[in-house]
């Protein structure tokens, strides 16, 4: 079976509460079980973590053990060189997702230091992103397995 994990970075574990306004008013729980429902072919394992070297743990421990990853860093995302030497580290596809569309914020958010080493982006597309980017691996699992 197709092995996703999905990995989120620092304050995600908030979404639903925080700035719904900019990220929604779903908890990523809820919206894990739905993604689960709706790609019962795809195992999908799921980490957050607001420590930046626990995130670059996890993606060392799964090495060997999924074929893509979904990664949302956060805003490690836009200062995180480690993060992104990890992400290339590891051989594994990743797809870097944002909730928010991050080139219609601020200047800071422009920048990111692991966008070059995924193999895409999904940028603005709210929570749909994990799901376009599950469909991507499962689309594309012949050169991921
Ligand atoms: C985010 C965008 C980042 O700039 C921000 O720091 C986040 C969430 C997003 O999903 O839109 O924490 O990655």
């Amino acid at each position: 079976m197709l092995q996703i994990a999905i990995v989120n970075g620092p304050n995600l574990n908030l979404l639903g509460t925080r700035e719904p306004h900019i990220y929604g008013s779903q908890r990523f729980e809820d919206h894990l079980l739905q993604l689960k429902g709706r790609f019962p072919l795809a195992e999908i394992h799921c980490y957050q973590s607001n420590v930046e070297g626990e995130l670059i743990n996890y993606l060392h421990s799964s090495m060997g053990k999924v074929h893509g990853i979904i990664l949302n860093a956060g805003a490690y995302t836009h200062t995180s060189i480690a993060l992104a030497d990890a992400v290339s580290a590891i051989g594994i596809p990743v797809v870097e997702v944002h909730i928010s569309n991050v080139l219609a914020r601020e200047e800071y958010r422009k920048t990111s230091f692991i966008a070059a080493k995924c193999v895409g982006s999904i940028s603005g597309l709210g929570m749909d992103g994990y799901a376009l980017a599950i469909q991507y691996f499962i689309d594309n699992a012949n050169k991921t397995v």
